[in-house]
């Protein structure tokens, strides 16, 4: 299939409308672009499970708490139209904020209340940032309107963000899939290709952090605060800037547990250097890769 590429979200607008006219699925891989293997495998997912695959890049401005991290944000959209055309995308649209919530519609942002999950850890380090992530997820769901939408685990708690919202919506199906690592564990993102290979190697402490508590959940340890110390000893040993190191229960995620759990999911924020990095894992799944 050859990739149709737009920068005008309404023309976006009407090529999926047809497809749906047509009976047609389509699959829906939201991204702020700088693609990576990660990404690609969500595209891959997406035209296994649907006829088409649609793919918006867009570095949204109403996510970021800090206008630098914004500018630094990586893009390369000719590379990413190159690598959607190779993995058989249908469908590749971009925008400038203005055309997403055009003047028609009074030009105004029409702000999304991101819901209870958005509390704490990264709600708490980036105000403002899952309104901002819900705002726009919910602008392109009603854009594309897929039949299934896809997301990585690696940013779990935006994952929760946006089931909240699809079930306020009443679609798209949600579908998130597992954290794509490179082969010495780091999480793929797009902020990696900002690190230094010195960076790189201190990054590795979040995942070497994740595995160490999942090692100690295998072997019996369930107490929130031990789980935690295992995650703070592992990051202490490198340069990293840890903003939270928490385990959480994922049947009552807003609440900070304490004593032993029944289930956990670890989650991390450091800077290395001046890049922010996140990643989490289920502390009770078999294979945690
Ligand atoms: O995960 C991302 O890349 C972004 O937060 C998303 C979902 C594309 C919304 O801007």
């Amino acid at each position: 299939m050859t990739l149709l590429s737009c920068n005008d979200p309404a023309a976006a607008e009407r090529w999926c409308a047809l497809v749906r006219a047509r009976g047609e699925t389509l699959g829906f891989v939201p991204t702020m672009g700088a693609l990576h293997e990660g990404h690609l495998t969500l595209v891959r997912r997406a035209l296994r499970e649907n006829r088409h695959a649609c793919v918006s890049v867009f570095v949204n401005p109403l996510q970021f708490d800090d206008a630098r991290d914004f500018e630094r944000y990586p893009r390369d959209l000719a590379a990413d139209a190159r690598l959607l055309a190779a993995a058989g995308a249908s469908m590749l649209f971009t925008g400038e904020l203005r055309q997403f919530f055009p003047a028609a519609q009074g030009g105004a942002v029409p702000c999304r209340d991101p819901g209870p999950d958005a509390q704490g850890l990264e709600g708490e380090f980036r105000p403002g940032h899952f309104a901002g992530v819900a705002t726009i997820v919910a602008r392109l769901f009603e854009l594309v309107r897929p039949t299934r939408a896809y997301f990585g685990a690696k940013d779990y708690q935006q994952c929760r963000v946006v089931l909240h919202l699809a079930r306020e919506l009443g679609f798209p199906q949600v579908v998130v899939c597992p954290t794509s690592r490179d082969p010495d564990g780091l999480a793929r993102s797009s902020r990696n290709q900002l690190l230094s290979p010195a960076e790189r190697q201190r990054a590795l402490a979040l995942s070497r952090g994740l595995f160490a508590a999942h090692d100690a959940w295998r072997a019996g340890e369930r107490d929130a605060a031990r789980l935690e110390a295992v995650l703070a000893a592992e990051l202490a040993r490198e340069a990293v800037q840890v903003e939270y190191a928490e385990v959480r229960d994922p049947e009552r995620f807003a609440l900070r547990p304490s004593g032993a759990l029944p289930r956990a999911r670890a989650l991390i924020a450091a800077r290395v250097g001046r890049v922010r990095l996140i990643d989490n894992l289920d502390l009770a799944a078999e294979d945690p890769a």
